[in-house]
């Protein structure tokens, strides 16, 4: 059945979506970084908006409630958080470490949580990942939805991980692969038509508790 709210962009009639790409590998020539390029194509091919974010703009110090009280927000963390809340959507291409996601996509996350409003509360964010396992750094998506859910993020259910990342790409750029380079496209205008409806057309009242009925004290605004 066709989208009732135009969807796919194809016919022109999509509503202003902006998107957040986010690359959170910081090496030169990274692969996550070339798949986050590629879902940026897709989102502006079908009428979404684009602002690109490289993991090296966000430099942070390891968290510290000490530096935070008495320095505030470091520049890295305050840009991300800026750009956040300028754009509707987070997409985050990340690699996989040791089965898991990076510690400085962890530390990061951790100084946006700070900050009031938190911003990933009720923020939509599609996970990606690109490796050269054969399952494409899908566990690091796994455990990156842990704090993003923990903060009241709607993840998309759907993830596209690029196995064998190192030969996936064909010359130009693209995925090589047709039934890859399909899903993948498929997977982001899908969650473009979610964001879409969700931002023009939302009707449910959102909210994130940590702490249901406590008041706040130091020990609880810590872990809030
Ligand atoms: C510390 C470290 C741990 C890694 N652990 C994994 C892993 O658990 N699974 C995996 O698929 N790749 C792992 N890799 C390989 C990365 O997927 C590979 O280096 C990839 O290219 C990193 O992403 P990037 O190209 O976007 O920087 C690891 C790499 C490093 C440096």
């Amino acid at each position: 059945m066709d989208n009732q709210i135009g969807g796919n962009g194809a016919s022109g009639s999509r509503e202003p979506i902006s998107f957040l790409v986010f690359s959170a590998s910081l090496r030169t020539g990274s692969l996550n970084t070339r798949l986050a390029r590629l879902a940026a194509d897709v989102i502006e091919a079908h009428e979404g908006t684009v602002d690109f974010a490289f993991m090296s703009e966000f430099d942070v110090p390891s968290f510290d409630q000490d530096v935070q009280d008495s320095e505030g927000f470091p520049p890295g963390a305050q840009a991300f958080y800026d750009r956040l809340m300028k754009t509707d959507a987070l997409v985050i291409a990340s690699p996989e470490y040791n089965a898991s996601f990076p510690g400085a996509l962890k530390n990061l996350i951790d100084w946006e949580s700070r900050f009031k409003p938190q911003p990933f509360n009720a923020r939509h964010v599609l996970l990606l990942s690109a490796s050269p396992s054969m399952v494409g750094g899908n566990r690091g998506l796994w455990s990156l939805r842990v704090p993003l859910e923990h903060l009241g993020a709607r993840v998309y259910p759907d993830m596209f991980s690029l196995a064998q990342a190192q030969q996936a790409f064909d010359t130009g750029g693209g995925i090589a692969s047709e039934p890859l380079r399909d899903r993948f496209e498929k997977t982001i205008v899908a969650y473009m038509d979610l964001v879409e409806a969700d931002t023009h057309y939302a009707c449910a009242k959102k909210a994130w508790f940590e702490y249901l009925g406590e008041p706040l004290t130091p020990e609880t605004e810590r872990e809030e």
